[in-house]
């Protein structure tokens, strides 16, 4: 059995916020969420977060049970408070991570528990830990090495000039077995430069019970990127979003700039779509295969069929069928169903609408609580008068129905298969079947 202790207890001061560090987000979700993920990618059977009292409030909306730690006594204390809520397992393994660490590749996390070994036979090293070459200077914790075996873990705060030059970070990533970390934890000093208890400090006591720490080298330093501040929260995302777009193109989406391609995870986008500049895909949008997005788009919960266009346009909570063609211009927004070849553009805003297959508004209209049936067409400036005041009421036009420039429904109003209103027609009475109103009030015309 697997279990994680993730440490995010820390008052997080740089980032200058009255939110918790570790929920501060990045491509749309908290940091500390991109942890936990990994941590379940990578086979973790049961996680426990250390929090701040601030924290654990809204710990629950990760779906992750927390600890609290009421004072930060160092990230060796974190780990103890953590391990007294744990029910103790002879033949555990644990892993500690940081949860400020939101590019930690699940890759890594496996390494590290595989260099541990079988936990059958007892593990076959006492630690494993992740370390990796950093640019210098850095606030990073130094790996000293005795040959080639890691000898202990320096702070920078503690470090004399010369271990300052080592250039192998400490990660932030750990793998124990359960019982011996349990028994080091307790050996823990607090005499260093923050008079704190170190977790750093377990490698010395491993190491000189004659345990192996084992190295993990990461060959990225981003894997292992400490979010401290909002320039690093900052950095952190244009990788993170990087990746993503990453992910897709290998899957065959074109992306023709990720650098101003705004992406999150969990996202759906089919082969041979293409992504053109400054466009914005969020909140588990699902885009079919061939589609154009963009140039200046922004999808937000927007599930798109095949073939579909949205350029220059926004779509959000809303539904889009095959081959529709959606902008430059439009604003399609909250539960909208969109059919088949729709076609709206040009200032059109769409709410809580249903267009049915082939329905074309192209220019200047407002369609909100509408029901409109296949292949009608709406007229330049046609606007549902929904709201009363009061109550928002809905409009139902029928297909085939050809809506006249400048109409005004006022709803609740019905409109027939086939009907047609004149250019300005303030149309306040159901249109029948086959009708044709116009005027203000619309009235029926004579028959032709
Ligand atoms: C720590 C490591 C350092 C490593 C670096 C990587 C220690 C002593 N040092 O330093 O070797 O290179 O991370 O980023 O571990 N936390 C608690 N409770 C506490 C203290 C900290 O939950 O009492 C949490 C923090 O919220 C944070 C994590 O532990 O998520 C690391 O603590 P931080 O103070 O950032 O340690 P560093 O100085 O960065
Ligand atoms: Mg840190």
């Amino acid at each position: 059995m697997i279990r994680a202790i993730v440490l995010a207890a820390g008052k997080g001061t740089r980032m200058k916020s009255v939110h918790p560090k570790v929920l501060h987000e990045l491509c749309g979700r908290p940091m500390l969420w991109y942890v936990l993920q990994a941590l379940r990618a990578a086979g973790v059977d049961e996680i426990r977060v250390v929090t701040s009292p601030e924290l654990e409030l809204r710990i629950g909306e990760l779906g992750v049970a927390g600890v609290v730690q009421p004072v930060q006594r160092g990230t060796g204390h974190a780990v103890k408070v953590a391990l007294d809520e744990l029910p103790p397992r002879e033949d555990g393994r644990i892993v500690v991570a940081y949860g400020d660490m939101p590019l930690i590749p699940e890759e890594l996390l496996r390494a590290v528990v595989a260099s541990l070994g079988p936990s059958r036979e007892g593990p076959g090293a006492g630690m494993a830990l992740v370390t990796v070459k950093m640019p210098l200077p850095s606030n990073f914790g130094r790996i000293v090495r005795e040959g080639r075996n890691i000898a202990r873990i320096v702070e920078a705060r503690d470090a004399s000039p010369d271990e300052l030059e080592i250039d192998e970070m400490n990660a932030g990533i750990y793998a124990f077995g359960e019982r011996e970390l349990r028994e080091a934890i307790t050996r823990l000093k607090n005499d260093n430069a923050q008079k704190e208890y170190y977790l750093t400090d377990t490698v010395d006591d491993f190491v000189t019970r004659g345990r192996s720490v084992l190295p993990v080298l990461s060959e990225n330093h981003l894997d292992a990127l400490g979010i401290n501040d909002r320039t690093e929260l900052a950095l952190a995302r244009q990788e993170m979003n990087a990746r993503l777009c990453e992910r897709h193109m290998r899957d065959g989406v074109t992306i023709i700039d990720p650098a101003t391609t705004y992406l999150e995870p969990e996202l759906t986008i089919g082969r041979d779509t293409v992504v053109y500049p400054n466009s914005a895909i969020s909140r588990l949008s699902e885009v079919g295969e061939g589609c154009t997005i963009g140039p200046s788009a922004r999808l937000s919960n927007a599930k798109l069929g095949a073939g579909v266009t949205v350029r220059e346009s926004v779509v959000i909570d809303s539904v889009v069928g095959n081959h529709a063609v959606i902008g430059p211009y439009a604003h399609v927004r909250r539960e909208s169903v969109l059919g088949d070849d729709v076609r709206v553009g040009n200032f059109v805003e769409v709410k809580k609408s249903k267009l049915a297959r082939g329905v074309k508004a192209g220019h200047l209209a407002y369609l909100g609580d509408a029901v409109v049936g296949d292949e009608t067409n709406i007229g330049a400036g046609t606007i549902t008068c929904n709201y009363d005041g009061e109550n928002k009421n809905p409009t139902v036009i029928g297909g085939h129905a050809f809506i006249g420039s400048n109409s005004s429904l006022v709803a609740p109003i019905s409109i027939g298969d086939g009907a047609l209103t004149g250019a300005g027609a303030v149309v306040t009475r159901d249109v029948k079947p086959g009708e044709r109103v116009a005027g203000n009030p619309a009235r029926p015309l004579p028959k032709e």
